[in-house]
């Protein structure tokens, strides 16, 4: 096992983690929408996408954008032999304030080379991120589901970690297992590595007899897991709508006020107005992540004070 440097307690101290072994808890639309809103209060953010499915381009609806490489240059800059190799290439301005690392299909050859134990991915990630982690607020890093070696990596070269979970019994086991893996990286990688949180992802207005039991677990979990006070209530049209256009919950609250002008102005003039319009809740939903980010920098930034 690797000794941990004393000098990676101190470097990325700006980078989260998001990770759940469960897939579709939310870590992708969080990344995105958490990015969104940290630009909107002013933050620098780097969007770092760790996974293969690369969800963080239609999540910005980038699909088509010709800094995507798949992840090439981030997996080429981990796997590189050569300490003094060049950092790994940021796609500048995606968004206001909002640079990013793409991922995608070449993330493959990191989990080929893990498996194989051919290179130490785990500890060199670490050095990649701090050659790149400086310029920014805040970098986020969204992890793929169920992909323990790339979640140790991840994991050993971040400071903080959020967990989006939603509230029902099957995103238990991927909480239940998150912890141990923690454990691990903080005692052999990264003892810096702490919790920011559990996220409830999908919040219903009206919680049911599973989700109530559900956040009672959470409660009781939350001596040894803290549970963020902000929640991403369940939208799933307004999520839809989001996910289908290429647009964050924020973007599409300012578009829907642009929307009911527009409609305003048909209506007075006897115009025919569209049908198919934003919905409503995605104004809930902007909210939602605007307080989430204000949590994230209060409890991050109260952390930094109390370091000093
Ligand atoms: N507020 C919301 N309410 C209900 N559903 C939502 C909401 N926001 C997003 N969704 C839906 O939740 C689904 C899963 O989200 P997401 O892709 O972010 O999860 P994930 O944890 O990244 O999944 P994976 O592990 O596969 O990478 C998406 O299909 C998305 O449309
Ligand atoms: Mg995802």
């Amino acid at each position: 096992m690797p000794v941990v440097e004393p000098d990676q307690r101190h470097r990325n101290t700006n980078v989260i983690a998001l990770a759940n072994n469960k897939g579709g808890a939310g870590k992708s639309t969080i990344t995105a929408n958490l990015a969104g809103a940290l630009a909107a209060k002013g933050h620098k953010v780097l969007v770092m996408d760790i996974d293969l499915s690369g969800d963080m381009r239609a999540a910005f609806g980038i699909n088509d954008h010709p800094g995507n490489d798949e992840g090439e240059s981030l997996v080429s800059s981990i796997l590189s032999r050569d300490a003094a190799a060049p950092p790994p290439r940021i796609v500048t301005g995606i968004r206001p304030g909002i640079d990013w690392i793409p991922g995608g299909m070449q993330i493959w050859y990191l989990v080929v080379s893990a498996i194989r134990d051919e290179f130490p991915i785990t500890t060199r990630f670490a050095d990649v991120l701090a050659q790149v982690s400086g310029g920014y607020d805040y970098v986020l890093l969204d992890c793929p589901p169920s992909n323990p070696p790339l979640q140790e990596m991840v994991l050993a070269g971040s400071r903080w970690l959020i967990v989006p979970a939603r509230p029902d019994p099957t995103n238990w086991d991927g909480l239940r297992k998150i912890g141990p893996v923690v454990k691990h990286v903080r005692q052999y990688y990264n003892p810096a590595l702490s919790w920011l949180g559990v996220v409830i992802f999908g919040l219903p207005a009206n919680a049911s007899r599973i989700t109530r039991i559900s956040l009672d677990y959470l409660g009781a979990a939350s001596g040894t897991v803290p549970v963020l006070d902000s929640t991403i209530r369940y939208q799933s049209a307004a999520a839809l709508g989001s996910q289908m256009s290429g647009r964050l919950a924020l973007e599409m609250a300012t578009d829907r006020k642009t929307e009911t002008a527009q409609v305003i102005t048909a209506l007075r003039n006897g115009q025919e107005v569209n049908t198919d319009r934003i919905p409503s809740s995605i104004d809930n939903l902007a909210n939602d992540y605007m307080r989430l980010a204000d949590e994230i920098v209060t409890r991050t930034q109260t952390a930094k004070v109390g370091a000093r």
